[in-house]
């Protein structure tokens, strides 16, 4: 009697300590990992995460990289809307940016140069006469370190770089965060968190390319976009912007009400001409909780975007060649993707009217950016 008492309570036992350590690991479970091979000397991982209705993002550490992310038509059609490589040699030998978390300073500073309390530093150029995007070992190029949140609502994995002091050109030892959230709305939450020892400059962004149709599906052309933003801001032949904030109101830039990306991007319109199409910071008016939305009428697929940051880069593709074979073995062609990085505006450290870019060891830098999915 006493000894079958003794199996019931272990019996109990076990079975509250199984309960219990599923509900720890309620938000493990949503996230798979698996090897993805190893970048000097550092495990990179490729985690997947599945939300409630079954929608996937697959992501990895190796430039903390979204790498696919698979949301349905309006047929309930599941299909991958974002650039990626099949392995961590796709990302090693091809384009740098796919999907990549972006810093110490997102788009370019003018000819790799900048002064920050009377001090001028100097970054390698890797854009004709100007550094892009960090330079060219910049956090797009590091393997972040990875964890896979336990007890959150939503899968969720957080990377982490811990950037030397003076790499790529940039002081401060800082340390930067992004956390993803996959929701079960199918919102792709990024919330990053940037901190440093010492005065310097940031702007991060996420370099995520879109096509709608689903990748490697013709061009973005007859995607339908929406910019709350009532200017912009010009460049010159390089890229770099001029300083002038133009009102959108009468240009091609006007995407406050909703239209066809390709509807007049060959137009001879200077800026347009200058860019090769969109490659363009928006000055966005951050006065309404979606700040851009691009939807393609074929699938019915929308994308919104909701930023804290005052200025969205608006890239449509126009260096892709057809050179780049992603996930699946589809093939990257001019224009087949489009890019909305959330971010301070291009070249700020060289633009005393931009808003202030300087990180200080007394605040970190705190920022948000959504990207939701739906259909219409
Ligand atoms: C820039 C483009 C550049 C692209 C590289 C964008 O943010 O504005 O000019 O070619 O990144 O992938």
């Amino acid at each position: 009697m006493k000894r079958e008492r003794l199996i019931l309570l272990t019996a109990v036992a076990l079975a509250f300590i199984g309960l219990c350590s599923c509900g720890n690991n309620k938000a493990k479970e949503m996230v798979t990992t698996e090897n993805f091979g190893s970048f000097e000397g550092q495990e990179v991982s490729l985690f997947t995460l599945t939300n409630k209705k079954g929608d996937v993002v697959k992501l990895t550490n190796y430039g903390a990289a979204i790498v696919e992310i698979n949301v349905p038509d309006r047929n309930g059609d599941k299909g991958n809307v974002t650039f990626g490589y099949e392995t961590l040699d796709g990302y090693l030998e091809g384009d740098a940016y796919f999907g990549k978390v972006v810093g110490q300073f997102a788009n370019r500073v003018a000819k790799g140069k900048f002064t920050l309390d009377g001090v001028e530093y100097t970054l390698a150029l890797n854009n004709g006469p100007n550094s892009l995007h960090g330079g060219p070992t910049g956090w797009h190029s590091r393997a972040w370190t990875a964890e896979v949140l336990k007890g959150t609502d939503f899968p969720a994995v957080k990377f982490t770089y811990s950037k030397p002091d003076m790499e790529e050109g940039y002081p401060g030892n800082v340390v930067a965060e992004v956390v993803y959230t996959w929701t079960d709305d199918d919102e792709l939450i990024m919330d990053y968190k940037v901190t440093t020892d010492r005065r310097t400059v940031i702007n991060i962004t996420n370099h995520a390319y879109f096509n709608l149709h689903g990748t490697g599906n013709g061009d973005i052309l007859d995607h339908e976009a929406l910019i709350r933003a009532s200017a912009f801001t010009p460049v010159d032949s390089t890229l770099i912007p001029t300083g002038e904030l133009r009102p959108v109101e009468g240009t091609p830039f006007d995407f406050r009400t909703p239209h066809l990306i390709g509807e007049r991007i060959g137009e001879a319109y200077d800026q347009l001409v200058l860019g090769g199409g969109y490659d363009h910071n928006f000055v966005l008016d951050n006065v309404e909780q979606v700040d851009a939305e691009v939807y393609d009428p074929s699938t019915g697929r929308v994308i919104q975007v909701i930023t804290d940051q005052p200025g969205v880069q608006l890239y449509t593709g126009n260096f892709l060649d057809g050179t780049q074979t992603g996930r699946g073995g589809k093939v990257y062609q001019y224009r087949s993707g489009f890019c909305l990085e959330t971010q301070h505006y291009p070249d700020s450290p060289n633009q005393a009217s931009f808003p202030p870019v300087i990180l200080t060891p007394e605040e970190p830098f705190l920022s948000s950016t959504t990207y939701k999915f739906g259909v219409r």
